[in-house]
């Protein structure tokens, strides 16, 4: 610990005498200058007057003023006070209260002295974090970046003159690259600045279509052309005449489809299932895949004449470990939007965190980054990101992490607050922990229809079509499979009645 920290001033408010006298003399006999408040309302008043100390330890249950209100208290007047919670029950209801409030840490009664210290060395440390990013420059500012793409490394530099190429003709163009690289991004982009930019862009992921479906679903179909088919459908290419269709996960598509793929790149043609009558459509392809196509052309499940057909351009997108550069700016430019998008209030990265950053290895690409970016600036207590902040694996790979913040964790319930945010985002799908970590900040309820729309929104493309009708086959299908089948039980959580869900079925 250095001599600075040691002399910091720590305010102890608690009703207890005793309490407080051991508390005290545990404190200062590492060197930490201990005031005591008898009362949730003279604390307050102490913090209010001033200077504010660097520390408050502060009970829940007290007589008068309890913790929680001292604590917003104490939060309205100084909002950068760090304050540790003190309590003799440790339930989930005290955990979340405290997050809400915006308390560092608690700890449960009876001490143990060891905890406290530990957990004192880590408040004051992430004070001095803090006090250290207080002038933070960012890389870059989002709003030059309107495209979305953002990079400066050689590697990008190059993708964004191939995008620039490609935009005046209409040549089919196949974008490469691991998972979460932005080969939507670049599909979009090229679309944005392509003379097809005010028709339509359609995106079709081949991956995530039954391959008994995925033809109806291109092509379209023509009514009892197979069972259900109850009525004429069209099918994307069509929906897309004069646009751009974006076939992603194009290695996941079967042999049968890539043919007729095959025939609109080659002559402009579809046929809708079940029909006999040739449409010509007018649309650009773009494709993108993470699969090795070359490899599956030798293995004989890609065809080889598709592939050089959709090859005609290729952008292979980097990893983001091959443009290390990149990531402090792809940081800030997440941080900016999550500000703007009101979904989190941080701005700043500590300097160890950025490292941290840019040491990982990120498998998941952009898309990862941006994720634990995300969780990052929602479990961060004050206005930066602190290397304490981000997931235990991405910290591991600076090997500078202190030992003082790694404070044993508990469950839910006692702990480390952030530590326990974390493993709630480790341990659960990652959506729907953000919604938890946000709407726990907020103090909303956990999870509601309003908030998952709220999500599914903020992920949302603008572009986006057809919203309705695909949203609505999901609740149906799901109703369904929870409801083990049973048309009645589905109705009634659909808000249906038992006739219309079975027509729409
Ligand atoms: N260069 C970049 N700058 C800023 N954001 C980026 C960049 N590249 C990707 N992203 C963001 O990362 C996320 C993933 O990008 P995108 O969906 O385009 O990746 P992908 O290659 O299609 O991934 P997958 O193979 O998993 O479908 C998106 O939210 C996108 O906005
Ligand atoms: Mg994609």
């Amino acid at each position: 610990m250095t001599e600075a920290a040691k002399s910091a001033t720590i305010l102890v408010i608690d009703d207890d005498a005793e309490i407080r006298y051991s508390l005290s003399r545990v404190l200062s006999s590492h060197g930490y200058r201990v005031t005591e408040a008898p009362s949730g309302e003279q604390g307050v008043a102490l913090v209010r007057k001033g200077p504010a100390p660097d520390l408050v330890f502060l009970d829940v249950r007290m007589g008068g003023m309890g913790g929680i209100e001292a604590l917003q208290l104490i939060r309205s007047a100084q909002p950068k006070q760090l304050v540790i919670l003190m309590t003799a029950f440790g339930t989930a209801q005290t955990a979340i209260e405290a997050m809400k409030y915006g308390a560092f840490d608690y700890v449960m009664k009876p001490f143990d002295p060891q905890k406290v210290l530990s957990l004192a060395a880590a408040a004051l440390k992430t004070r001095a974090d803090l006090h250290a990013v207080s002038d933070y420059k960012p890389s870059i500012n989002s709003e030059d970046y309107k495209e979305g793409i953002v990079g400066s490394s050689p590697v990008m530099q190059d993708v964004f003159k191939v995008i620039g190429q490609v935009t005046a003709s209409d040549v089919t163009v196949m974008i490469t690259g691991e998972s979460g690289t932005g080969k939507e991004l670049v599909a979009r982009s090229i679309w944005k600045h392509s003379h097809r930019a005010s028709k339509a862009f359609i995106a079709v992921n081949c991956a995530a279509i039954p391959d008994n479906l995925i033809e109806s679903e291109l092509f379209g179909h023509e009514r009892g052309s197979f069972t259900g088919a109850t009525g004429q459908r069209l099918g994307k290419f069509e929906l897309c005449d004069s646009g751009t269709i974006f076939l992603d996960e194009i290695g996941d598509m079967a042999l049968a489809t890539q043919t007729k793929i095959l025939r609109v790149l080659q002559a402009g043609e579809i046929q809708r299932v079940g029909g006999t009558e040739t449409i010509r459509v007018n649309v650009r392809v773009i494709a993108a895949t993470n699969k090795d196509l070359e490899q599956m052309v030798k293995a004989k499940t890609f065809r080889e004449d598709l592939y050089y057909r959709l090859n005609v351009v290729r952008i292979k997108m980097p990893p983001l470990r091959e443009r290390g550069d990149d990531i402090p700016q792809i940081v800030d430019f997440c941080l900016q939007n999550l500000v703007k998008q009101k979904k989190a209030r941080v701005s700043k990265v500590s300097p160890e965190a950025m490292a941290a950053f840019v040491a990982h290895d990120w498998p998941g690409n952009v898309r990862e980054l941006e994720n634990v970016v995300y969780r990052s600036a929602v479990i961060a207590q004050g206005d930066a990101i602190l290397l304490k902040d981000l997931p235990a694996e991405i910290r591991a790979a600076t090997g500078t992490e202190p030992t003082v913040a790694a404070t044993p964790a508990g469950g839910v319930g006692e702990g480390n607050l952030a530590t326990t945010l974390t493993a709630v985002a480790e341990s659960t799908a990652l959506a729907t922990a953000k919604i938890v970590a946000e709407s726990t900040a907020s103090g909303e309820p956990a999870l509601t229809v309003e908030r998952a729309l709220d999500y599914l929104y903020a992920n949302l493309s603008t572009e986006t079509e057809g919203l309705l009708p695909q949203v609505e086959r999901e609740l149906i299908t799901r109703a369904m499979a929870a409801q083990n089948g049973d048309v009645t039980k589905a109705a009634k959580q659909l808000g249906l009645t038992k006739a219309a869900l079975q027509k729409k079925l």
